[in-house]
């Protein structure tokens, strides 16, 4: 990969998990009637499609110095009634404004770490969930595992209410990578989840890798694949390190030992060599998965879809979120809870809705959300040049002028495509097209690099 290149597309970007990205939302939220109003809107204009849940579990018992997630630390397990029964109360909250069981296509624990809660805690959950909703017969669940705490308990409790998809928190091998991030989990403890999520019939398992880690070299990212290929997920999302120590000040204790913006886009080219080499195929941004499994499949197709969960081969267009931090996607509007666990909490006693941040798409928003969308998931996007409501994309090509002489894209009136040089860089071809970070160049930093 050409050094040049990489110092030049190299700045501050999002990844673009929604349009209106966060920091661009409208400063003030939509009121509760408002929101539940779009979420009815585009239930019922995709009742058919079904709906998709994200549950944010929040709490871990320590702190990985790298995390960018949303957490809160806690030994105290007494945290996790509370905070279920509160879920509960917001999903009753949705089905009463939907008014009829939906079908749900998707449901992720995430986190913080959903392997902080009890086996027998997850299942009331999931119950919970599913009680007042019809379950799609080929529904994705799906949940974030901390290898050094999934135990078998938690592996059948999510299996038997119909859990076949895990992702595992590996982030890297190497005990000195570890060790600097804060986080401690063998290859023995990770083969025997993988080992045991099979043999108990979980069908796809997918790793978190990050590249960018600080002590990550060649030699380390070598024997992290190595290990990793041992094992065959069936996905790997193969992370840039995001640095935002304005947001994560555990952040700034390892900056020192973090590698520079050319070795880190090294360990991702020899990730992704590695990667193809072992038979994965590069999905989207960040991505890679064997030919067999339903993201490879459905990007194949050209279903592939992405959320705030990430990539998904389902195309629901409402996505609702619950739990504290929690985004809501209703396709026309975004809905955040607040990210501390008390108010969240103490909404839910009120019986209201912890609606904390959001934002409702113009227009103009909707118009780049599909294109931005189109280009996340297919690396091409193509519209109508002559219609009036496109002008705003006929002039963001002139933004990608300098890609295009860097054939990192082709270009022409109405299509962009990017090319395979140019995939690494999608997050830039993205930007050219966020009318609202060309409009309001924020004075703070708010993303980590594109790189
Ligand atoms: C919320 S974490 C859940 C992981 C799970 N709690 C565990 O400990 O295994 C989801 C994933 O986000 C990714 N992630 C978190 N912080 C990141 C950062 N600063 N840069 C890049 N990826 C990050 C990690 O790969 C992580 O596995």
């Amino acid at each position: 990969m050409n050094t040049h290149l990489i110092q030049k597309y190299n700045v501050p970007g999002p990844r673009y998990t929604s349009y209106p990205t966060v920091p661009y939302w409208d400063e003030t939220p939509p009121t509760e009637s408002t929101w539940l109003a779009n979420v009815r809107a585009t239930y019922e204009a995709t009742r058919h499609q079904g709906i998709s849940l994200y549950i944010h579990l929040p709490y871990c018992e320590r702190l990985c110095t790298y995390c960018g997630c949303t957490t809160r630390i806690t030994v105290n397990h007494a945290v996790e009634t509370p905070y279920i029964d509160a879920v509960l109360t917001e999903w009753q909250l949705y089905l009463d404004a939907l008014g009829e069981a939906p079908l749900i296509k998707e449901i992720h624990l995430g986190g913080g770490t959903p392997t902080f809660f009890s086996a027998a805690h997850l299942q009331r959950l999931v119950r919970g969930l599913t009680r007042g909703a019809r379950l799609s017969p080929d529904a994705d669940l799906s949940f974030e595992a901390h290898p050094a705490n999934t135990t078998d308990a938690h592996l059948q409790a999510l299996y038997d209410v119909g859990f076949r998809r895990l992702s595992l928190g590996i982030q890297d091998f190497d005990p000195n990578v570890q060790r600097i991030i804060n986080r401690r989990q063998s290859f023995a403890e990770v083969q025997a989840v993988t080992e045991s999520a099979r043999n108990l019939g979980y069908n796809s398992i997918n790793f978190d890798l990050i590249y960018g880690l600080p002590l990550q070299n060649a030699h380390t990212m070598a024997q992290t694949l190595a290990y990793t290929a041992a094992l065959q997920p069936d996905r790997i999302a193969f992370y840039s390190y995001a640095h935002v120590p304005w947001l994560k000040p555990a952040q700034r204790s390892f900056e020192a030992f973090l590698p520079s913006g050319e070795a880190k886009r090294a360990l991702y080219e020899q990730g992704k060599q590695s990667l193809e080499a072992r038979g994965y195929r590069e999905i989207g941004m960040d991505h890679f998965a064997l030919p067999t499994d339903a993201l490879h499949r459905s990007a194949q197709a050209g279903t592939l879809h992405r959320n705030f969960m990430g990539y998904t081969p389902h195309q629901t267009q409402l996505l609702i979120g619950l739990g504290a931090s929690a985004i809501g996607d209703a396709w026309t509007a975004f809905a955040q809870n607040p990210k501390a666990v008390e108010p969240y909490l103490e909404s839910l006693r009120a019986g209201r809705l912890p609606l904390q941040k959001g934002h409702v798409l113009t227009d103009e928003d909707l118009v780049l959300r599909q294109h931005i969308l189109a280009l996340m998931c297919r690396l091409e996007t193509r519209w109508n040049p002559l219609l009036p409501e496109n002008e705003v994309l006929n002039q963001a090509q002139e933004r990608l002028q300098e890609l295009e002489d860097d054939r990192l894209i082709e270009q022409g009136p109405g299509y962009v495509r990017v090319l395979p040089e140019g995939q690494p860089f999608v997050r830039n071809v993205c930007m050219a097209f966020d009318a609202r970070l060309w409009n309001r160049r924020a004075a703070s930093p708010l993303f980590s690099q594109t790189v």
